[in-house]
């Protein structure tokens, strides 16, 4: 299963503030957010979460998040998307040969996920990967993609250490893996990532597809 069903109970924490936010935000869509993008694309893209009024709201991984707002200017840049991103999950916007989703499909509270959270939703994580038959690029934004992605294809956190901009080779899969620091607000704004670091990012991965 690509995706975990709609009222997926793995993670007791999760499904209990899915529960107060469809009570809080009933017009929201409260529950594990699908994957947006191409199965056949050549790129995937894993985030950490959806965000409580951007992803959680609209159904679609970081659309109405303040990290899409870079996340996918880029990617349209690049060529990897067209159409007007209008932070809404119907305005149109197409991804080209790419793919996004969660490293966790639900919203978490206070935006951290725990351990156990990843653990439940890396097998999702993983039939995601086997289900793209020509998946050629990952590209973990942050810490929590990067470690998620490398335990759920059976790599240790030591062989392949995350370091933005890096560019890795899974051999066991034939497979590139590109970090990023995460698109979040936080690091935008602490300096920690600009929009050309990023860009740059998209633009090394442009050139292998
Ligand atoms: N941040 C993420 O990591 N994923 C989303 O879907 C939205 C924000």
């Amino acid at each position: 299963m690509i995706c975990p069903q709609k009222n997926c109970s793995l993670c007791p924490r999760l499904a209990e503030f899915r529960e107060q936010n469809k009570i809080k935000f009933p017009t929201y869509y409260n529950a594990p957010v699908p994957s947006f993008g191409d199965i056949n694309a050549k790129l995937l893209v894993v985030g950490m979460a959806p965000g409580l009024n951007g992803a959680n709201q609209t159904g679609r991984p970081f659309t109405n998040d303040y990290a899409g707002d870079i996340l996918y200017p880029a990617l349209k840049k690049f060529g990897l998307a067209k159409g007007d991103y209008q932070k809404k999950a119907d305005d149109g916007f197409e991804l080209i040969n790419s793919r996004i989703t969660n490293a966790v499909r639900c919203v978490p509270p206070q935006n951290k996920v725990i351990a156990e959270e990843t653990n439940n939703c890396r097998q999702f994580l993983l039939s995601e990967i086997n289900s793209m038959p020509n998946l050629k690029i990952i590209l973990t934004l942050g810490t929590v993609a990067h470690n998620t992605l490398l335990s759920a294809l059976g790599y240790k956190k030591s062989q392949f250490p995350f370091a933005h901009g890096k560019k890795h080779f899974l051999d066991k899969h034939n497979l590139l893996l590109f970090n990023s620091y995460h698109t979040s607000r936080y690091n935008i704004n602490t300096g920690v990532l600009t929009n050309e670091m990023f860009q740059q990012v998209i633009a090394s991965i442009k050139e292998e597809l």
